[in-house]
């Protein structure tokens, strides 16, 4: 017998597709903010409001004052893939406005009760209302220029997903957080969020990125923000990188844009930690915000209807260059923090590039800024004090610069060149000396041996706990070659600087951590001069192996505002 049962596939009504495809567009309140304020700025919005009423649960208004639309338009922007934005497959490539599938509206309104106001020009405005993705009513309506998107009950036939929202006070700190991102995108747009009639984020136009970043935040953390703009072959990365010294283990922002985009993409984020290699302790995460721009054809961004991930046809480069930004931006000397005056940068053409316009912009390949070489101290006007720190001045600034982690820097420089290279051979002691370890300590030197002859140090065992040591090496006269060692071996063997990746680095660090000149040693001019010599001819010169400061400057600017000279 042949089954004659009725067919069991069907085609689903429109607005039960809308429904499921709300799923992926629009699974909280904080996504319909996200992409209301996203087609008010791809409208060319100044000014874009955002109102909640109980963590948007009850109500989500966005007003803009961009383009508007015309009646006819506003009916089909409501329609599933109609969208002003392309027109055919090609235009996808290099697509510049956020949105460009036409999914968003016909999909919350599917979901909600929605208004739409809407005027192209300030005369005639059109007011539609959709109830659960049925178009209600078409209006005439008064307004300026622009649209105001409301959307009330969101998931109200949709009982599961209404079930699902978070408390009023998670979904209202996920919208901010969506408004956040969108107003460091365009700096140059204002921004405000209210929720239950409370301001939550009121930001006006600005000029710089790190304006936007302490109108957001606040001064404070936008003065430990150094600027990034560099630039190789097609790829420019420009935005903001926290110094090393104020990154905190917890609590700090990160932003990545692409083509003004943001994208969540956690190995971009890495590749820009990657530039912070030895300056910055391993549990800390210091703040980044980062803006790359390359041409469309080097990457797709139509992987996911969130539009967060991205395809790079050539990833490698451009992880490797992002690297290379942020490590071209902690590189000058005047990546050292400040005394007192705020963040100096003047600003430039666009407000991420024009952050950091009177730097060097990165040379390829070529990390000793021109900045380090024009602040080469004027000898002799060189100073120590407290046999702590010695004091020079630059073209614009007192540098103070701590003699122990300038010389942890300088050495652990110049020890990973030895421990990559030929190594550096230590002096042959005309009397060896021997010293007793603990069994973890000398499974350590076991373990580091070939490190440490690399460093300079012969260790040879002579029986039960207690080694001969026949060669040491003399970074500096004041250099305690047993002390050196026993600290060196116990930092090994226990846990710290357990948190370096890599054993080479983790080894250069702690050897020049404990081989450094101390504080508290008086230094011989001569002495002085070669230590900042060499140091600003380091690679990182601001920063020790920790993540302190090596360098604070005391800025021309600071002391004559201290002394009423402006
Ligand atoms: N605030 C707005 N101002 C002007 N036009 C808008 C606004 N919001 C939406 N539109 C129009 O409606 C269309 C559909 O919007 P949407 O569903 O978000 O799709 P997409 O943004 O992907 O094009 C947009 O292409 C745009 O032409
Ligand atoms: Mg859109």
């Amino acid at each position: 017998m042949i089954d004659q049962a009725a067919p069991r596939i069907v085609v689903l009504p429109e607005t039960v597709a809308d429904q499921i495809a709300a799923g992926e567009v629009v699974e909280r309140p904080a996504a319909v903010v996200k992409e209301l304020v996203e087609n008010a700025l791809d409208a060319g919005a100044r000014t874009v409001r955002v109102e909640l009423e109980d963590g948007g649960r009850a109500l989500i208004r966005v007003s803009d004052d961009g383009a508007g639309m015309g009646r006819e338009d506003a009916r089909l922007a409501l329609a599933r893939h109609a969208t002003s934005k392309i027109r055919e497959a090609a235009d996808l490539i290099g697509v510049a406005t956020f949105g460009f599938r036409g999914e968003a509206l016909p999909a919350i309104a599917s979901v909600s009760r929605l208004e739409l106001e809407t005027s192209a020009d300030g005369r005639v405005a059109t007011r539609l209302r959709v109830v659960g993705g049925r178009l209600e009513g078409v209006e005439d309506a008064a307004r300026q220029r622009g649209t105001t998107v409301t959307v009330r009950g969101v998931f109200f036939n949709t009982p599961a997903r209404r079930k699902f929202l978070r408390a009023a006070a998670s979904e209202t700190r996920a919208a901010v957080e969506a408004v956040t991102v969108l107003a460091l995108a365009r700096p140059d747009v204002a921004f405000s969020l209210t929720s239950d009639g409370r301001t939550l984020l009121d930001v006006a136009p600005a000029a710089r990125g790190i304006d936007r970043a302490a109108a957001l935040w606040s001064r404070e953390l936008a003065e430990t923000l150094l600027p990034v703009t560099y630039r190789e072959g097609p790829l420019e990365v420009t935005g903001l990188c926290q110094r090393p010294a104020q990154a905190k283990p917890a609590g700090r922002k990160a932003y990545v844009f692409v083509r003004g985009r943001p994208v969540r993409d956690p190995f971009l984020l890495r590749a820009a930690e990657a530039g912070y290699r030895s300056a910055i302790h391993p549990d800390d995460r210091p703040s980044l915000i980062l803006f790359l721009e390359l041409p469309g054809d080097a990457v797709d961004v139509n992987v996911h209807p969130a539009k967060h991930e991205v395809r790079f046809r050539e990833r490698f480069f451009v992880e490797r260059v992002v690297t290379d930004a942020v490590r071209a931006a902690l590189a000058p000397l005047e990546a050292a923090a400040p005394i007192g005056a705020g963040p100096g940068a003047p600003g430039g053409p666009g407000p991420w590039a024009g952050v950091g316009a009177d730097l060097p912009a990165g040379v390829p390949g070529e990390l000793l800024p021109a900045a380090a070489a024009a602040a080469e101290p004027r000898a002799p006007a060189l100073l120590q004090v407290f046999d702590t720190y010695l004091l020079f001045a630059t073209d614009d600034a007192v540098a103070i610069v701590d003699q122990h982690s300038a010389h942890e820097r300088v050495l652990y420089e110049t020890v990973m060149r030895q421990l990559t290279g030929d190594g550096a051979p230590g002096q042959r002691l005309l009397l060896p000396f021997t010293l007793d370890f603990t069994t973890p300590e000398l499974e350590a030197i076991e373990a580091f041996r070939e490190l440490l002859a690399r460093v300079g140090y012969e260790v040879e065992p002579l029986s039960g706990r207690t080694v001969a040591v026949t060669m040491a090496p003399n970074p500096h006269p004041r250099f305690d070659a047993a002390r050196c060692l026993q600290e060196l071996v116990a930092d090994l063997a226990g846990g710290r600087f357990g948190g370096w990746a890599n054993r080479l680095e983790r080894f250069a660090a702690t050897f020049a951590c404990r081989a450094a000149i101390k504080a508290g040693h008086a230094l011989e001019p001569a002495e002085m001069r070669e230590l900042v010599t060499r140091l600003l001819s380091a690679t990182l010169p601001a920063h020790d192996v920790h993540g302190r400061p090596t360098v604070v400057q005391l800025p021309r600017e600071e002391l004559e505002r201290r002394f009423g000279r402006r």
